[in-house]
């Protein structure tokens, strides 16, 4: 009898809910009912269209991340870069691999070229600013004996043009870039001879050991006067724009203040070295030598990686992780990711460093 009476209950909640007689109202209960059952319904229902919006769009999760920065640091800055809380490697889900020789961890633009550490190169990739009539109007160059790597004279332009289109003002002389291992020879003697031996190695590296070897550095003059020679570049004034701002080029100022111990060379405010963009925002914002930076990114592997954040106009997005060489001196297997764009560099010690552009 009880069942008979909780089975005609149901049937006329069925009957109330879904054959509504609209002539006879909603018992309070059952109003109450259709209108948990509707809730619980959209709770669902989002739940489930949010869950796979999450998966087929992955980088939604970088961006809430990045998003729950940004709140939760009203200081922010341009390009500023700060720790995740989301680990990139989420992101990073269909991997494939290649291959590097032993050679290659001398090669590419975060190669370590110290006191420490010998440059492999021997200017094959350089071409000359004036000669190869590559130079934009923005700045001047010494003579046609000035050389860079190929891959980073569009950067430089772009970095000179934009000052230029700021102050009007194209004083900036481009000294020297590439430098030849004999060339470095002589002009470490000079300086040795000039200063003595402890002094003149702290300006001047040993043959071998120079990154303008590597065709990634160069040293600025200011030519302030028609007729004048050169003074040093100091950075400041007007100039501080170049030196706040190279880092958005891909520039960094390889031997700051302060940090000779580290690089083993004194303050060269005219020194700027190319290691590419993300990685200049990262080593300029965390104040940090090339030294350091190598040493940081040898700590995270491809499952954790370094995540760097542009905040500036692009909202752009990378991370960057560390792969140790074969052991034996054999071909390293290096993970990279398929879905998105990456670059791979030695170290000039040991690995590879991978930098993947997430947006
Ligand atoms: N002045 C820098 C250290 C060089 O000679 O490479
Ligand atoms: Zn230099």
């Amino acid at each position: 009898m009880a069942q008979n009476d909780s089975q005609n209950g149901f049937v006329r909640f069925l009957r109330e809910c879904f054959i509504i007689d609209f002539d006879k109202p909603l018992s309070i209960k059952n109003q109450f009912t259709i209108m948990f059952v509707t809730l619980f319904i959209s709770v669902a229902l989002f739940s489930v269209v949010y869950g796979i919006s999450v998966l087929s769009h992955p980088l939604d999760i970088a961006e809430a991340a990045a998003a729950s920065d940004e709140s939760s640091d009203s200081s922010a800055k341009k390009n500023q870069v700060s720790e995740p809380e989301i680990k990139p490697a989420v992101l990073l889900k269909k991997m494939t691999s290649i291959t590097r020789s032993a050679e290659q961890i001398h090669e590419g633009y975060l190669i370590l070229v110290n006191k420490d550490n010998s440059c492999y190169h021997n200017g094959e990739n350089v071409i000359s600013l004036l000669g190869d009539n590559v130079k934009s109007d923005s700045y001047m160059v010494t003579d046609d004996s000035v050389r860079l790597d190929e891959g980073i004279v569009d950067n430089v332009n772009a970095m000179f043009d934009d000052f230029y289109s700021i102050y009007g003002e194209n004083s900036v002389i481009m000294a020297c870039g590439f430098r030849s291992e004999e060339l470095q020879q002589e002009l470490f003697d000079d300086e040795i001879n000039s200063k003595g031996e402890t002094e003149g190695e702290m300006w001047v590296a040993p043959p071998g050991y120079s990154e303008h070897q590597t065709g990634y550095a160069f040293d600025l003059d200011l030519l302030l006067e028609e007729g004048t020679s050169g003074i040093d570049y100091d950075g400041q004034g007007i100039y501080s724009w170049i030196n706040e701002n190279s880092s958005q080029y891909g520039f960094i100022l390889r031997y700051p203040e302060g940090k000779d111990d580290i690089t083993g060379y004194e303050y060269e405010p005219w020194h700027f070295r190319y290691v590419g963009v993300p990685e200049a925002l990262y080593i300029t914002e965390h104040g940090l030598t090339l030294e350091e930076y190598i040493k940081t990114v040898q700590a995270h592997n491809v499952n954790d990686p370094i995540l760097i954040k542009d905040r500036g106009d692009g909202e752009k997005m990378w991370c960057t992780y560390f792969v140790p060489a074969d052991k034996d001196g054999g071909d390293t297997k290096v993970p990279v990711p398929v879905e998105y764009d990456y670059t791979v560099s030695g170290d000039n010690i040991s690995g590879f460093i991978v930098t993947v552009q997430l947006k």
